[in-house]
């Protein structure tokens, strides 16, 4: 098998589907963890940006009002469909934003083209993650700058959890995965994140925790907002993949059980859950 290709199956097929579908609900989810990330990778005008797993492309947008028009903001993705969504969304006003279909880990890449290498929730999904990191730094310039999001460990993360211990005992329970295994929790030991960077030629490393609570569903009523966060952990994360197979009964429990767990969370119309991820940043050794 390819190196990624499981992602590459999954971007493309129902993970990416579903993406796309809740894109709008999923950027307001993340924006505080995209934002911080931005702020810490303190992007100048002219600066060129690669923007790696940059799905439906609103962090590359971001990225491209720092660089302005004399920089390039690259947004790549593995996943046709959220690619598709990105191009959508680029104005005319941006001819710096552009987006790519490519694998960060094997990609073509400028050698020294970029100022900064940025992800917001990209990164953590690659089979290699040395090799990988390792060849996205030949792109960057010599003392060029790494800044990413991810999320801290699943059990740090209730928005993860919560539906899961939800549905204990209605379910059967799946044998646990390695939290090492590609995936959104495979960074949250942040001494493997350190020796992968180092491994992969980055030097000073920095790994700085943020908390904050997710917006999970949101509507006019508590009951929409609830139904929204349902819907919501049905298309993407670990329940998705719990119920997957399972019979038409079973569903329809966890379902209660979920919905159940989502309205004790309710605040002001919202289903607010904690969030936990890690801004990590990091430079090019080479100087
Ligand atoms: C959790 S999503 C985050 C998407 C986007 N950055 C955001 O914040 O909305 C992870 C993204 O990483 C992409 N991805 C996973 N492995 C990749 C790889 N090897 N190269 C490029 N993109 C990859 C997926 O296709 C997916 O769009």
């Amino acid at each position: 098998m390819n190196a990624n290709a499981q992602q590459v199956i999954d971007w493309n097929g129902d993970s990416g589907a579903c993406w796309v579908a809740h894109q709008e609900q999923l950027d307001r989810m993340l924006e505080p963890y995209g934002l911080a990330a931005l702020t810490k990778a303190a992007i100048r005008s002219g600066d060129h940006v690669l923007d790696i797993g940059c799905g439906a492309g609103e962090s590359t947008l971001a990225i491209a009002g720092e660089t302005g028009p004399s920089g390039r903001a690259l947004g790549i993705d593995i996943s046709e469909p959220l690619i598709r969504r990105a191009c959508e969304r680029v104005r005319d006003t941006m001819p710096q934003a552009e987006f790519r279909i490519a694998d960060a880990s094997t990609m073509t890449l400028p050698v020294a083209g970029f100022d900064c290498l940025f992800s917001r929730f990209g990164v953590m999904f690659f089979d290699d993650p040395v090799a990988a990191f390792a060849h996205m730094r030949s792109g960057l310039k010599p003392g060029g700058r790494l800044a990413f999001a991810c999320w801290r460990g699943a059990g740090e993360n209730d928005w993860a959890t919560l539906p899961l211990r939800a549905i204990e005992g209605i379910v059967p329970s799946a044998p646990a995965a390695s939290p090492t295994a590609p995936g959104p929790f495979s960074f949250g030991d942040p001494d493997r994140v350190r020796d992968i960077l180092r491994d992969a030629g980055f030097d000073a490393v920095e790994i700085e925790p943020i908390d904050h609570s997710v917006v999970f569903g949101e509507g006019a009523t508590g009951a929409e907002a609830v139904d929204d966060a349902l819907d919501r952990a049905f298309a993407v994360g670990p329940l998705r993949r719990a119920l997957a197979g399972q019979a038409d009964l079973v569903v329809v429990k966890a379902a209660a059980a979920v919905h159940a767990a989502f309205t004790r969370k309710l605040v002001d119309n919202r289903v607010l859950i904690d969030g936990a991820g890690w801004i990590v940043s990091a430079r090019n050794r080479a100087h």
